[in-house]
């Protein structure tokens, strides 16, 4: 199962989820979105670029508070979610269609490169952070989100958890080469890229726990973005669904708590 390049390197596979996507997952995104924004404390009308936007999380909190953002994804139904949430606040073009590996942006362009739960995803992730530290003007402002929990955050740990349970062949639920979740690995990423780590502060929310019912109703919602699902017959799915309803029941009464880890670095200069 895990010989096939994963679904979360084509773009199709991000369009045919980006509905479900904007519908549930970004709600939980957005959170450490807007706390990666204040985090970043930067002045009114910065020009500000996020990497592989999705439903346009980042994008928005800086649009909101009067940046100067464009968003690139490279999925066009993201890109078109991202752009009318966009449009909502500020007119013009603010979410295109590029490759975060290929940034289509002369150098210097930007005071601030943010990526939400995005550049750790490329097949070729180095790539990803060098064409951010490439697109700050020196002095520039990088700042990079990951989860810290291989398996992502919220509902989706307990999925990951049944996947685990189900597939245990899966190395590691999200399957990327590289996933930067500890603090030494993220600045490592940023100064292999020539950037100056700042600091990597972790953020963590808690999610009411759903009833057990909605994880075996909401599977699809909730983790159809997943390799793992995409991977699985009908039957399969009713299954995996079922696992996750069957660890919910064991789910302490406050929820899940999940934490990101926002990384920091600065382009020299
Ligand atoms: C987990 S989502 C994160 C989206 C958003 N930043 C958020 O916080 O909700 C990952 C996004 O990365 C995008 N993506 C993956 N590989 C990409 C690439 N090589 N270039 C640009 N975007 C990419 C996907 O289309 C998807 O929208």
């Amino acid at each position: 199962m895990s010989a096939k390049a994963p679904a979360i390197h084509d773009p199709a596979h991000w369009d045919s989820v980006s509905t479900n996507y904007a519908a549930e997952a970004d709600r939980m995104t957005r959170r450490y979105a807007q706390a990666a924004w204040e985090l970043a404390a930067l002045p009114s009308g910065a020009r500000v670029l996020d990497v592989a936007t999705g439903a346009g999380a980042l994008l928005v909190a800086a649009l909101r508070d009067g940046a100067d953002a464009v968003g690139i994804d490279f999925s066009p139904g993201m890109v078109e979610i991202a752009q009318a949430r966009a449009a909502e606040i500020r007119p013009g073009v603010r979410a295109l269609v590029m490759d975060g590996q290929r940034l289509d942006f002369p150098a210097a362009s930007f005071d601030a490169a943010f990526s939400i739960f995005g550049v750790f995803m490329f097949p070729d992730p180095a790539a990803g952070f060098a064409e951010m530290a490439r697109v700050l003007r020196p002095g520039g402002l990088a700042v990079v989100a990951v989860w810290e929990n291989a398996g992502g955050a919220g509902p989706a740990q307990l999925f990951a958890q049944a996947a685990q349970r189900l597939f245990p062949d899966q190395p590691v639920p999200l399957p990327m080469a590289r996933l930067f979740n500890a603090p030494g690995l993220l600045d490592a990423a940023f100064m292999e890229a020539g950037l100056q780590p700042v600091a990597v502060h972790p953020v963590s929310y808690t999610w009411p726990a759903p009833p057990v019912d909605w994880f075996r109703e909401h599977a699809k919602l909730a983790y159809g973005w997943s390799p793992v699902w995409q991977l699985l017959d009908d039957a399969q799915r009713t299954a995996f669904a079922e696992e996750a309803a069957a660890l919910a029941a064991d789910l302490p009464a406050e929820g899940i708590t999940s934490t990101a880890l926002v990384g920091m670095a600065r382009k020299p200069g």
